[in-house]
Formats: structure tokens, C-alpha cells, sequence
């Protein structure tokens, strides 16, 4: 386990590899986000707390590119993103970003190595090799013997470490993960967390992890709270 989650300072502007500022988003009468800040360091996995509808969910997607906030700014790599096209944002989706949902959302039809190598067959892979590439991480995540099962065919612990394999192989800087162990008992909620922090900092992957779980959280370098749509910094009110 890494240290308290309260010795670590958020990164300034020109530190961070992606950093939120005054996010506003509103849905009808319902503010989302009001003004939230958040940033990350390249490797960094950062923990995204908060009760029910605080607006964990709409800040990360905000982050990724995903949803357009009303007001304020997000820059990846000092960029911009309400600068790119719709076409620059999606590829940096698919090249720079890794995804992983409460429920994997792997597609039915494939199997799970075909799953993982998905993404790397959209971006132009050959076939052989993607699936190499996907082996390897089966075999980090430790589901390779269920490599030729269709997801339907496998556990939730499983399912979610093919979804975690499958937003790692294409290298991406930044992984986004809502809910990650949300479905899962707390034995392999704690399993799937080793292997996704693990192999994040083993490929300087930054992770941006909403839960709320203060165990789960507790696999972070850093905290960010998320209430009425504002998040702060657990090391600044330390
Ligand atoms: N697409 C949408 N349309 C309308 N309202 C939305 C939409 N997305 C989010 N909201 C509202 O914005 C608020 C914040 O939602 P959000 O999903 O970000 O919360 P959350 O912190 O992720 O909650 P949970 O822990 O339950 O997943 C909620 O009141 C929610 O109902
Ligand atoms: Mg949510």
C-alpha cells in the first residue's frame, strides 16, 4: 500500500499531466458540478470520493473528454480541451486514455482476448499481434486462462480485470475508472485494486478512481473529496 493519502500536495498547472479548474455543469435545475477543481500527475492514482449524486461521475467524465462542461477549463498535456475538435478528442480518448466501468461493459459477442485486443485492432493492429499484446495482460491481470471465454461465461472479479486488461494495453497515460470494484465482494474488490494499481504504476499510468469506498480509496496517493458539485483536496485541509 502506498503512503497516507494526506502527505501528498495536489501538482501546481505546469506539474500536472491533466488539471480541472472552476468546472461548472448543470442538468436542468440540478448543478452537477459548481465549480470543481482537480488535477493529476503523470503515474498518480488519485481517489474521487463523495456521497450519491454528488458529481463524481460528471467530473470524471468531464476530465475525459467525454462531457463538455458548461464553464471552466480542462487541459491534458497543457492543452485545452474544448480547443480540439470532436475528432481530436476521441482519438485522444482512444490513444491516451484507458476506461473501466462498474460493470466492465466488455462486448458479449467477443472473447475476452478478443475484448482486450479490441482497441488495438481500432487503432490499426494486426490481428496477431494485438492478441499477443491482450495475452500479456490476461496473464498480468491473472484471468488468462478465461482468455477464450465470452464474458457472459465468466465471474464479475473476472470480468472486471478484463475490462482493467483491456484499459491498459494500449499504454494509455491516464485511466479513468468509475466504480471499478462497485459490483464486486470486498476479497475481490481488494484483488482487482492490487493489479490495477500495480500495473498503473508499473507503466506510469495515472489513475483517476471514483469511489466510495474509503478502502478502496485507500489505494491512492491522493484524495479528492466531491460535495455539492465542488471537490477538494483532502491534503489541503490536512
Ligand atoms: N445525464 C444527466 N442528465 C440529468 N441529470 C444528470 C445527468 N448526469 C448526472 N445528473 C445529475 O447530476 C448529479 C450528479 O450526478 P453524478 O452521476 O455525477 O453523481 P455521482 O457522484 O457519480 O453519484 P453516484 O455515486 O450515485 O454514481 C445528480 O443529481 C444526477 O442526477
Ligand atoms: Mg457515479
Amino acid at each position: 500500500m502506498t503512503a497516507p493519502a494526506t502527505t501528498v500536495t495536489p501538482p501546481t498547472a505546469t506539474t500536472a499531466l491533466l488539471a480541472a479548474s472552476g468546472l461548472h455543469k448543470t442538468y436542468g435545475s440540478t448543478a452537477a458540478l459548481a465549480g470543481a477543481d482537480l488535477s493529476v500527475r503523470a503515474g498518480e492514482v488519485v481517489a474521487v470520493m463523495g456521497p450519491s449524486g454528488s458529481g463524481k461521475s460528471t467530473l470524471l467524465h468531464c476530465l475525459a473528454g467525454i462531457v463538455p462542461p458548461d464553464s471552466g477549463t480542462v487541459h491534458y498535456r497543457q492543452q485545452e480541451m474544448s480547443s480540439m475538435s470532436d475528432a481530436e478528442r476521441s482519438a485522444l480518448r482512444r490513444r491516451d486514455f484507458g476506461f473501466v466501468f462498474q460493470f466492465g461493459q466488455l462486448v458479449p459477442e467477443l472473447t475476452c482476448t478478443e475484448n482486450v485486443a479490441l482497441p488495438l485492432r481500432l487503432a490499426g493492429a494486426k490481428r496477431r499481434a494485438a492478441e499477443e499484446r491482450a495475452t500479456h495482460w490476461l496473464e498480468r491481470l491473472e484471468v488468462e486462462d478465461v482468455r477464450h471465454h465470452r464474458p457472459g461465461q465468466i465471474s464479475g472479479g473476472q470480468g472486471q480485470r478484463v475490462a482493467i486488461a483491456r484499459a491498459l494495453v494500449g499504454d494509455p497515460s491516464v485511466i479513468f475508472a468509475d466504480e471499478p470494484t462497485g459490483a464486486l465482494d470486498s476479497l475481490n474488490g481488494e484483488r482487482v485494486m492490487d493489479l490495477l494499481t500495480d500495473s498503473a504504476k508499473e507503466s506510469r499510468t495515472a489513475v483517476v478512481l471514483v469511489t466510495h469506498e474509503a478502502r478502496v480509496a485507500a489505494y491512492s496517493d491522493r484524495e479528492i473529496v466531491v460535495r455539492d458539485g465542488s471537490a477538494r483536496d483532502m491534503a489541503a485541509l490536512a
